[in-house]
C-alpha cells in the first residue's frame, strides 16, 4: 500500500477501508508518512468528508497510536463530560463533583485554552497549587480515592491527534466535520471513561455556529461512541449568549463554587442538571431522568457536591482555604461597571465579542506558550431578556488598568442589541442526541 494511492482514493470521494486508514495513521505517527501527505489527506478528507464507518475507523487508528487506559479495574462505570466550549463556559467544574458525590465515579481529561475559550484546566489552575499534570498513576489513585479527577490531556494518550491537528490548525483543515468527531471521541475513547456526556454548543460564541452543524458534529460523535461500544449522549446547547454571569478563569471558578453552594445563575445549574441526569441515568445509577434530576438537585442542596469539588482540588494539591473563602482569589486591579445608554429589553447579547473582550483584556492565549492573567474577565449584570434603564450596569469590567478597560469598550457596544418590547431568553437546549 502507497500513502499516495489513500489520499487519491480519497480526493475521489471513494471511501477507504479500515486498512488504509490504520496504514495511513500508522505510517504518520511513525513517522514514515511525512506531514505533507498527511496534510494533503486531511484536505482530501476536508473536501469529501467520511462514511460513518471510515470515521469510526479513524478514530480507532487514532486511539491505537497511544496508549489506552483502562479503569475498569477501579470501577465498572467511570463517567465523562466533554463540552465543545463556549464563553463562560465553568459546566465542568460544577457537572463532575456533582455527579462524582452522588457515587458515579467522574475521571476527566481536558484541554487548555486556545484562543477566546479558556479551558477546564487552565480555570482550576487559578487555585494555588492546584495540580492537573498527573501521570497515570496519579490519574488512577485519584480517582480510586476521591472519585472525580480532572488531568490535562497526557500526550501519551492518541498522540496521532496531536500530530495531525497541528498540521490542520495551519492548513485550514480544522473545520471538518469526521475530523473534529475523530479528534474529540479518540481521546475520549483512549483515557478508559465509559459512559460520556458531550456538551455539543452552537451559536456565536461556540466552535459550530449554527445549529445544523453542531447537529451534524453530535450525530457523528455519537455514533464513533456507540461503534465502539461506549455509551455516549450528546446534548445541544445554546451559545448565543454567555453561560452564567462570569466570563473569566477565577472568576469563573467563584462562580463554580457559588453555583455547588447553591447560588448559582438559573442557566448554569439547568445545564448542570440536564448534563448530570443524561449521565445518572446512562450509568444505571438512576431508573429515568426525573429520579436522577431529583437525585443532583438533593446532592446539590445537602452541600456534597461541594465537598466532593473541595475533595478533588485538594486531592490535586489545590489550597482549599480558597473555596471557603472566596475573597482570596486575587481581583483585577481596576474594576469599573459598563453602564447602559438607552433603555430597554436586551435583545441580544453576541458571546463571541464578549469572549474576545475578555481574551483581549488577558483572559485567553494566542499561541500555547502565553500566560493568562486569572485576574481579568467580565461579569455580566443583565442577560437576554432582561430590561435595562440609562445608567443600568449591563457588566463589571476586571481589568488591569484603566486604559485597558477602555481598549474594549467600543467592541462591548457592538455586543448588544436592544428591543423595546419584552424578549424571550433564547432556549438553553434544543435537542438531546
Ligand atoms: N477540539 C478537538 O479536540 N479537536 C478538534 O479537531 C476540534 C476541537
Amino acid at each position: 500500500m502507497r500513502a499516495v494511492d489513500v489520499i487519491i482514493k480519497k480526493r475521489g470521494g471513494e471511501p477507504l477501508t479500515d486498512a488504509e486508514i490504520s496504514f495511513f495513521i500508522e505510517g504518520f505517527n511513525r513517522g514514515e508518512i511525512p506531514d505533507y501527505q498527511a496534510a494533503a489527506f486531511a484536505m482530501a478528507v476536508f473536501f469529501k468528508g467520511m462514511e460513518p464507518a471510515e470515521t469510526v475507523s479513524l478514530t480507532q487508528a487514532i486511539v491505537r497510536s497511544g496508549h489506552q487506559l483502562d479503569l475498569r479495574d477501579i470501577a465498572p462505570v467511570v463517567a465523562d463530560k466533554h463540552s465543545t466550549g463556549g464563553v463562560g463556559d465553568k459546566t465542568t467544574m460544577v457537572v463532575a463533583p456533582l455527579v462524582a458525590a452522588t457515587g458515579l465515579p467522574v475521571g476527566k481529561m481536558s484541554g487548555r485554552g486556545l484562543g477566546y475559550f479558556g479551558g477546564t484546566v487552565d480555570k482550576l489552575e487559578t487555585i494555588p497549587g492546584f495540580r492537573a499534570a498527573l501521570s497515570e498513576e496519579e490519574f488512577r489513585q485519584a480517582l480510586a480515592k476521591v472519585g472525580l479527577v480532572v488531568a490535562g490531556q497526557s500526550q501519551d494518550l492518541a498522540p496521532a491527534d496531536g500530530k495531525l491537528y497541528a498540521l490542520r490548525d495551519v492548513t485550514g483543515t480544522v473545520e471538518s466535520l469526521p475530523l473534529i468527531a475523530s479528534s474529540i471521541m479518540s481521546k475520549k475513547i483512549a483515557a478508559g471513561t465509559n459512559c460520556i456526556v458531550l456538551d455539543v454548543k452552537y451559536g456565536k460564541g461556540a466552535f459550530m455556529k449554527n445549529l445544523e452543524d453542531a447537529t451534524a458534529l453530535a450525530h457523528a460523535m455519537v455514533e464513533i461512541g456507540h461503534g465502539v461500544g461506549r455509551k455516549v449522549r450528546a446534548v445541544l446547547s445554546s451559545m448565543e449568549q454567555p453561560l452564567g454571569l462570569a466570563v473569566g478563569n477565577s472568576l469563573e471558578v467563584k462562580e463554580a463554587v457559588e453555583t455547588l453552594q447553591g447560588r448559582g445563575p438559573g442557566d448554569l445549574v439547568e445545564l448542570a442538571l440536564i448534563l448530570g441526569s443524561q449521565l445518572l441515568e446512562m450509568s444505571g445509577r438512576s431508573l429515568n431522568l426525573t429520579d436522577a434530576r431529583r437525585k443532583l438537585e438533593e446532592t446539590l442542596k445537602s452541600g456534597a457536591a461541594f465537598e466532593k469539588f473541595k475533595a478533588f482540588i485538594a486531592q490535586q494539591g489545590g489550597d482549599i482555604s480558597y473555596l471557603d473563602d472566596l475573597s482570596r482569589f486575587p481581583l483585577a486591579a481596576h474594576r469599573e461597571e459598563f453602564r447602559s445608554n438607552r433603555a430597554g429589553y436586551i435583545k441580544s447579547m453576541d458571546a463571541e465579542t464578549i469572549g474576545i473582550a475578555a481574551y483581549t483584556l488577558g483572559a485567553g492565549r494566542k499561541v500555547k506558550t502565553d500566560a493568562i492573567d486569572p485576574a481579568v474577565g467580565l461579569i455580566l449584570r443583565k442577560k437576554v431578556g432582561d430590561k435595562v434603564e440609562v445608567g443600568d450596569s449591563l457588566l463589571e469590567i476586571h481589568a488591569q488598568s484603566q486604559s485597558q478597560a477602555d481598549s474594549i469598550k467600543e467592541s462591548l457596544w457592538q455586543a448588544y442589541t436592544f428591543s423595546d418590547t419584552p424578549v424571550q431568553a433564547p432556549p438553553l437546549v434544543d435537542t438531546i442526541i
